[in-house]
Order: structure tokens, then sequence, then C-alpha cells
């Protein structure tokens, strides 16, 4: 089966294409109009995607050696994100279907994430505990079974990702922060900046108090190092990660982690998450950088999957700005 997976949830126009569950082609277009913004500005998002959406499909079937007829599913991310960006790519995957006479399934983003995993290990090992930890999103799932997902517990206030590039602007660094947060860090001196590791309630994550600490750090200290303070930040954001996730390892027992979402490429992370595997016993699951930030290709993948389990989505189908994977659990739990 071939599938075509579009992503069009926030700033990166993206497409991959599947035969089965092997990738042929994983083109991305990141948008780098928002970066004098310091942040995505959502219409400049829905037009970039528009503009890039048509060409760059077209890209990834030359890459893939295919034509669009043979494209044997369509699956684009209906939410949750940026609804006029959204129904860029949704409109799009809905007119391809019609054009073509071939199915279209809708797409969660966080389940586009989980499905990164699928390319580390075809057959995940349930019941998984997985962190999804992105620019919009940091939350803790349990997968009891495929399809069947549980939150945890998830940020109170800011996504991971979000403060990173948040504490990116405050210093003056482009958008998106994070990368260029890890290239600074590895330059700079954790110790030599003092700044809080958040402490909220078990299972949940908070941001907010670690990036304003970063925001007095830097007001009253003109002469900061951007090295020591991205270091110092990076550091205490990640022991928050580390912390709250090892708390959910000892409290449910389950011995198998995956972490995804564009945060995961960071090298420091994956150091910090296999020190917690040692130490654990658990195994310890991460997509190859290239799948951890947004792509086509993991849209692709549980779009594949859900339709084998669910078949096809309704034309109707709408953008939405959130929904929690609960909502598509196919075990519902009573509230
Ligand atoms: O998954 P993703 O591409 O989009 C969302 O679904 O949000 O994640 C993007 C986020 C941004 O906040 C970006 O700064 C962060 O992932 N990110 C990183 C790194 N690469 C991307 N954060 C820290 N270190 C990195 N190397
Ligand atoms: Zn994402």
């Amino acid at each position: 089966m071939i599938t075509l997976g579009i992503e069009t949830s926030c700033d990166e126009t993206a497409i991959g294409v599947l035969d089965d569950d092997t990738v042929l082609a994983n083109v991305v277009s990141s948008q780098v109009a928002h970066s004098k913004y310091g942040g995505v500005v959502p219409e400049l998002a829905a037009r970039n995607h528009i503009k890039v959406i048509v060409p760059l499909t077209k890209i990834a079937l030359e890459i893939a050696h295919l034509d669009a007829k043979d494209v044997d599913l369509i699956a684009a991310t209906y939410g949750p994100g940026l609804v006029g960006a959204l129904l860029v790519g949704l409109s799009f995957a809905k007119s391809l279907s019609i054009s073509l006479c071939k199915p279209y399934i809708g797409v969660n983003h966080l389940e586009g994430h989980v499905y990164a995993l699928h390319e580390v290990r075809k057959d995940m090992p349930y019941p998984m505990l997985v962190l999804i930890v992105s620019g919009g999103h940091t939350e803790i799932i349990r997968i009891n079974n495929e399809f069947e997902y549980e939150t945890l517990g998830r940020t109170l206030d800011d996504a991971c990702g979000e403060a990173f590039d948040k504490v990116a602007k405050i210093m003056g660094l482009p958008y998106p922060g994070g990368p260029y947060i890890e290239k600074h860090a590895v330059q700079g001196s954790q110790s030599t900046v003092s700044l809080p590791v958040p402490r909220p309630k078990p299972f949940h994550f908070s941001y907010a108090g670690l990036k304003t600490a970063v925001l007095y750090y830097t007001r009253e200290n003109p002469e900061y190092s951007r090295e020591d303070v991205a270091a110092a930040f990076q550091e205490a954001a990640l022991d928050h990660l580390v912390e709250v996730v090892e708390y959910a390892v000892v409290h449910t027992r389950i011995k198998n982690l995956g972490i995804v979402g564009g945060v995961s490429a960071n090298a420091r992370l994956r150091e910090k998450f296999s020190e917690l595997a040692r130490r654990t016993a658990i195994t310890l699951y991460i997509p190859e950088i290239l799948h951890c930030t947004d792509n086509g290709v993991m849209i692709a993948l549980a779009g594949a999957a859900r339709f084998v389990r669910f078949g096809r989505s309704p034309l109707c189908l709408d953008a939405v700005a959130r929904e929690s994977l609960d909502t598509i659990s196919s075990v519902k739990r009573r509230a």
C-alpha cells in the first residue's frame, strides 16, 4: 500500500511517502518567514502552506519514483494545531482523494508523533509510556495497546519546546530556538547561572516559572553569557522532564519508554534519558532526529495503521485546534 502523508499543523509543510512501512520519500519545507517575529504567525503559516504544498508533493512523488495515481491512501493531519494551517493540508488531501478516487484518512498530530516510534521498532512493546515533547505539547501518555491511549499528565502552562523558543527569543536567538539553545549550551557552564528546576504535581510539567527566571536573570545581569544561560536553562528544563518521567516509570512499573516530538532531537535529552533507562532498567525508544520534528512520514505511518483498523475518514472531517489522544482512544476510560 502506497501512503501519502501530509502534515501542515504548524510551520512545516511536510510530505512523506510510504510503501507499506518502507519510507520512499520524506520532504519538509520549514517556513523561515516567522523568524523575524520570534514565533509562528498563524495566517502567514497558512499562506506559506498554500504556496508550497503542491510543488512539495510533486517533489516527494518524484523522489519516490511514483505518479500521483500510484497512491493508495492519502493521510493528512486534522489537528491539534493552527486551524488555518491545518485546513490547507486537509483540503488538499480531500481534493486529491476525490480527484484520484482514493481513500483519505485524517490523522491526529500527536498520534503521528507516536507512530514515528514505529520507524525504530515495527511491533511496539505494549504497554508503553510515551513522552511527547514538542513546541506545542509536553505530555506523558500510557499506551496499553495499539490505539489505546491514556494521558497521565501534561504541562500546566508552556510546552517544553515553547520554553526553549521563548528563552532563545529573550537572548535574541532566532526562531525556532531549541537547536540554538542546544548549540550555545554545549559551549557554556551549567553551574555558573543558578536556575530553579520546576517541581509541580506528579505526572504534570510546568515551564512558565523557569522561563520567567531566565527573563529576570537576563534583566538583572545585562552582561550575561548566552552560553552559560543556555546551559543552565537546558539542564533545568531536561532535569524536569526526567524527574516527571521517572515518577511515571516508578508508579506504572512500565518497562518501555518512547520519547517523541521536536525536543527529542536534543542530544543532551538523549543522554539524560539513556542514563535514566540504565538506572531504572527500562528500554528506551527515540526516533532518529529526522523523525523527531514534524514530518509527513509519521502522518503516513499513523494514517496507514488507522486505515487498516478503522477504515477511511468522512470527507466532512473538520480541522481542530485541540484534541487529546484520550478522545481518539479505542478504549475509553470512565471519568
Ligand atoms: O514536533 P515539532 O517539530 O513541532 C510541534 O509539534 O511543536 O517541535 C518543534 C519544537 C520547537 O519548539 C523547537 O525549538 C524544538 O522542538 N526543538 C528542539 C530541538 N530541535 C527542535 N528543542 C531543543 N533541542 C533541539 N535540538
Ligand atoms: Zn509536532
